[in-house]
């Protein structure tokens, strides 16, 4: 969600609160009290608006609302309960949004609301791909979704082959129970409904009659399923290295810091060092802050550049592991060198901690080879930097006090002008990237960065260790990169996978080509790619599969 297009004032939170269910007393109170607490109130639901406050139970009711007069809830917005604003006024201040006060995307009943009739017609006419049907976030079978996809992470833990489609069948059959539009309460009513195998019948079953599937419970218990999901989470471990850790007897990540990380990766180096700041989610105020930044940064080197924030964010999630922003320009090629340039200027406002930047390896006769797609089958040529920034803590509760400093460790609106703006000469910025490159070299200026990444974890900061993902990408291949770099996962997969057997259409994040006539389909907006792939374009906060 949340394309970040502006910068500017949009730092300070601002609440609109929807006028449906509240009378009319109240309301006026409510903004009364919002102005005498120095809170932003916004009469008019403009696109700055942060916290869209609702009585209503569901987002999709709020999304009625407005849309009756043709609105639409501003995708950086978060939409939460009456209860956070006064937790708000109470404190005099925005305050961080507990789950409980975040609205579900749907309103959930205990009953299904469809006849069996209307299930059956459903089954019949339910979408083969998962990337023709609508997945949000909030669904009605979690419970049922949450068994079937921790088969899946077994499966895709073990990594062997016959497992990778293990996996992906238990994927599809979770993708479907996401998207039904009533809440599973026997196996009958999957009927008729293709990717639902008699495995995934058994566990649902388990689960429908004893509240869980013992197949599943015995996966969370074994030992060898919790040291794989601690080791696969560090930062830079994938299943083989985590199977060799368990080979050589670790049982903790003590045992691997013990060893001093013989592989020399950087990544699993800093990922052990801060793996308690990257194991705490990264929340969407906090995603949103660093990418305006971002923006604001990126503005000033390459004026007119196009900033999103991608990934979950982009798909409504509240939090994700890491932060993925996709730049580009309306100019082909204009992008070219914006890069080091912006990450010099993040590292100057002291945002960097570590990372690494990936050339483009984009050829044009990669496209037409023949391809597999296969777990690891997203990776991309883009232009890109992969690291570790440095999120101040105040990015999680942003101060909306007009009179208190900024927080951030800022030389507004940029730091660039001066120094990085002006200059034709690239290596400065290559020279300025080596900082925060793995083994710099000792320059000035650089003590933070010679220094082990346990001492600079365990030394006191004002900052957590997050994972940044920053993608460039032409504008002749944007949109492409950005369908793949919103997702989800599986979304991709299967989009990838519906192009090839049925439009006999190669689908990458760099575009959509004709393997025969070797031609690509270009694109000028989201909407275009659907229809080049025939599908009914899907919102982001419905690829959720
Ligand atoms: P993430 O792994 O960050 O997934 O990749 P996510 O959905 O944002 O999950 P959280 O919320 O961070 O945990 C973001 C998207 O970018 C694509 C992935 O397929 C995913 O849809 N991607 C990732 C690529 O296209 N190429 C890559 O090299 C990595
Ligand atoms: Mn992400």
């Amino acid at each position: 969600m949340a394309e970040v297009t502006q910068a500017g004032d949009s730092k300070t939170a601002k609440v609109f609160i929807v006028p449906v269910k509240f009378q009319k007393k109240r309301l006026e109170d409510m903004k009364k009290s919002l102005s005498k607490k120095g809170l932003q109130y916004a009469d008019t639901l403009s696109p700055d608006v942060t916290h869209v406050v609702s009585e209503c139970e569901s987002v999709d009711q709020v999304e009625k609302y407005f849309a009756k007069s043709g609105q639409k809830i501003p995708e950086a917005a978060s939409v939460v309960s009456t209860q956070w604003l006064i937790d708000c006024l109470k404190a005099s201040k925005i305050v961080e949004i507990k789950s409980s006060q975040v609205l579900k995307e749907i309103k959930i009943s205990a009953k299904p609301e469809v006849s069996p009739a209307e299930e059956n017609e459903c089954n019949r006419n339910f979408p083969e791909w998962a990337c023709q049907r609508k997945a949000k976030l909030e669904h009605l079978n979690k419970k049922l979704t949450s068994a079937v996809e921790v088969l899946q992470e077994f499966a895709e833990l073990r990594d062997s082959n016959q497992d990778y489609s293990r996996a992906l069948a238990f994927r599809r059959a979770s993708s479907v129970l996401k998207s039904l539009p009533f809440q599973v309460q026997n196996v009958e009513q999957l009927k008729g409904l293709k990717d639902i195998g008699e495995h995934v019948k058994t566990v649902i079953s388990d689960v429908l009659d004893h509240g869980s599937s013992s197949e599943v419970e015995e996966i969370l218990k074994s030992e060898w399923f919790k040291k794989m999901k601690l080791f696969t989470s560090v930062f830079g471990i994938g299943p083989s290295t985590a199977k060799a850790w368990i080979e050589r007897g670790w049982e903790n990540l003590d045992d691997a810091q013990k060893d001093g990380c013989p592989s020399g990766d950087w990544r699993i180096a800093w990922g052990l060092a801060f793996f308690e700041d990257l194991n705490v989610p990264v929340g969407r105020i906090e995603a949103i802050a660093f990418s305006q930044i971002v923006q604001e940064e990126a503005e000033c080197i390459l004026p007119g550049v196009i900033t999103t924030l991608v990934g979950g964010f982009r798909r409504g999630k509240s939090q994700g592991h890491d932060v993925d922003i996709l730049l580009s320009h309306p100019t082909d090629g204009a992008e070219m060198g914006l890069l080091p340039k912006l990450i010099a200027a993040l590292g100057k406002r002291g945002l960097v901690l570590i990372g690494h930047k990936e050339k483009n390896s984009f050829r044009s006769d990669i496209l037409y080879q023949d391809f597999k797609l296969s777990a690891r089958g997203q990776l991309d040529h883009f232009e890109k930097w992969l690291g570790i920034c440095k999120f101040p803590k105040s990015f999680s509760t942003p101060k909306i006090s007009k009179k208190s400093k900024p927080e951030i460790n800022q030389p507004t609106p940029c730091t660039t002008d001066t120094d990085l703006k002006a200059t034709a000469d690239s290596s400065l910025d290559e020279s300025m990237n080596e900082l925060y490159e793995p083994k710099a070299k000792k320059t000035k200026g650089s003590e933070a960065i010679e220094l082990e990444p346990n001492r600079i974890s365990a030394a006191p900061r004002d900052w957590l260790a997050r994972r940044v993902d920053l993608i460039i990408a032409p504008k002749s291949q944007y949109y492409y990169a950005l369908v793949g770099w919103t997702g989800s996962k599986h979304f991709n997969r299967d989009a990838r996978l519906y192009a090839q057997k049925k439009l006999g259409l190669k689908l990458t994040s760099h575009g959509l080509f004709n393997l025969e006539k070797r031609e690509p389909l270009t694109a000028q907006s989201e909407e275009e790619v659907f229809s080049h792939l025939k599908l009914p374009y899907i919102d982001p906060a419905d690829r959720n599969c």
